[in-house]
């Protein structure tokens, strides 16, 4: 068998340890497995690469992906099928192993089950916003980065008493990420785009806060709203100061958790198993916390807000 490993859209902690198990365990059973240097536009064109075992495993801790990603809409193109088909009969290549986020799991895992080619996908992404999986890789780790920071954060908002702090994470559209950071760190109030919020209930909010604690701290995420308008707003409305801090994307590049390594060999383990048993198209999801693979198209059902209860609780609702 030999498997070729895309990574599109955006990398997330956790996708080097993948390809590092799914290399080590081909390569045991004597199987292949190469790399596409720049997503599909790079499968495309012929940028494949030999996967070096040993410098992905060094790397296995560490965000990014060793093999580069592109967010190029290179399979939109009407001749895509057949390039990609071209360019797999020609490298003797039987099945992909996909990395990606919400659009690789809705708009090209499809495109994949309709031109026939045998794929398994891994939903990536720090975001946790994939319909049909309530686990994706890199998760865990971009809230481990966030909780770090934010406990630095507190020493000082604790130290120098009189300030509210604004933490904004990644999350692109969605708020899982946000809202689990904000629940887990014990954060004053939290801001989603899934759920409406009055400028005036947060005023207050935050400075009853101030006045109980000595600081307040807010997460957003960025799809609530631009955060300098916040950083404005907010002083003007309760005469306290208010602090940035944008996590921004060294969250995503963050270190990858004990949880997202542990997870990425697993999910890689029953990627490859299920690969090695023949064609197949589907997409390795949790189901309370269980790893199984969903074949055929992925769920269109889109996922479920942001939990309301710990939305709730937080903002003291
Ligand atoms: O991969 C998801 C994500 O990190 C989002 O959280 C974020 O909004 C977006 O990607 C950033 O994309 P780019 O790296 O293209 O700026």
């Amino acid at each position: 068998m030999k498997t070729v490993i895309v990574v599109n859209g955006g990398d997330a902690p956790g996708i080097n340890a993948a390809i590092a198990a799914y290399t080590g365990l081909a390569g045991q059973n004597g199987d292949r497995v190469i790399g596409a240097q720049g997503g599909f536009a790079g499968l495309l064109s012929g940028q494949l690469t030999e996967i070096d075992q040993a410098a992905v495993g060094l790397l296995s801790g560490r965000g990014g992906s060793w093999l580069r990603s592109s967010r190029a809409p290179a399979l939109a193109r009407p001749d895509a099928g057949e390039g990609l088909s071209r360019a797999l009969t020609e490298e003797k290549i039987d099945n992909l192993l996909l990395f990606g986020g919400d659009g690789t799991i809705k708009f090209v895992l499809p495109r994949l089950q309709t031109w026939g080619l045998s794929c398994i996908a891994l939903p990536a992404t720090i975001d946790n916003d994939v319909p049909g999986t309530d686990y994706t890789l890199g998760h865990d780790s971009a809230c481990n980065y966030a909780w770090q920071t934010i406990e630095g954060i507190r020493a000082t908002a604790n130290a120098l008493p009189g300030r509210i702090f604004l933490v904004e994470t990644l999350g692109g559209d969605s708020g899982y990420l946000a809202l689990a950071i904000a629940y887990a760190c014990g954060a004053d109030a939290v801001l989603l785009p899934e759920y409406d919020f009055g400028m005036d209930w947060l005023a207050r909010r935050l400075k009853i806060t101030v006045a109980r604690r000595g600081y307040a701290l807010l997460v957003l995420s960025e799809g609530v709203t631009a955060a300098e308008r916040l950083t404005d707003e907010i002083p003007k409305m309760t005469g306290i100061r208010v602090r940035l801090t944008r996590l921004g994307h060294a969250q995503r590049g963050a270190a990858a958790s004990h949880i997202d390594r542990q997870r990425a060999v697993d999910m890689s383990r029953i990627a490859y198993d299920a690969l090695k048993r023949g064609p197949r198209a589907g997409i390795v999801v949790s189901r309370d916390g269980a790893l199984m693979v969903q074949e055929g198209e992925a769920s269109d059902a889109g996922k479920p807000a942001p939990d309301y209860q710990q939305y709730a609780f937080v903002n003291g609702l």
